[in-house]
């Protein structure tokens, strides 16, 4: 997330959210957007190497996550573009940027790439809870209601992973 020393100075534009409110935004977006990005390629990652009994449907699930994930990107890149901000999406923003652990890249099996997926998915869901609260109270409920959404997305995606665990096991 920016910190406040390396604000971006708003770029022109007629969209009425206060500046004040533009700013908190874009700097919360930021942080969805390297977060979001580093969780797509962590699903990738899954996706292309999974490997056990469940392959298929591990396989398929991851996919349908990452396009999720990628869809949501887009918008959250956007959303700050029109906000004023310029949206960072290289991969060495990415790289500083991101609040997920590295993913590891010796997993094989199905059941250890879930294990390794719920947590991060469950910081990004926290994550973007944490930004409704700030740009809510910043005074943009527009960026709140894509963060909303998003939220909501990843919460299905969780339980989806949670649900291939043993019932005493998710928490
Ligand atoms: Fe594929």
């Amino acid at each position: 997330m920016a910190k406040k020393s390396d604000e971006p100075k708003l770029l022109k534009t007629n969209n009425d959210v206060a500046d004040n409110a533009k700013k908190v935004s874009i700097g919360v977006l930021q942080g969805c957007l390297s977060d979001a990005i580093d969780l797509t390629n962590a699903t990738r990652q899954a996706h292309w190497n999974v490997k056990g009994a469940h392959f298929s449907a591990l396989h398929a699930m991851f996919e349908t996550f990452y396009n999720q994930l990628f869809e949501g990107t887009d918008e959250i890149a956007e959303r700050i573009v029109q906000l004023g901000g310029i949206a960072h999406g290289t991969t060495q923003t990415i790289g500083a940027g991101t609040r997920l652990e590295p993913y590891p890249t010796e997993l094989l099996a199905g059941m250890d790439h879930v294990r390794a997926l719920v947590p991060r998915y469950a910081k990004v869901a926290k994550t973007l809870r944490a930004g409704i609260d700030e740009t809510t109270e910043a005074g943009d409920a527009d960026t709140a209601d894509l963060l909303t959404g998003q939220s909501r997305t990843i919460d299905k995606a969780l339980w989806m992973l949670e649900a291939h665990l043993e019932p005493d096991s998710a928490a």
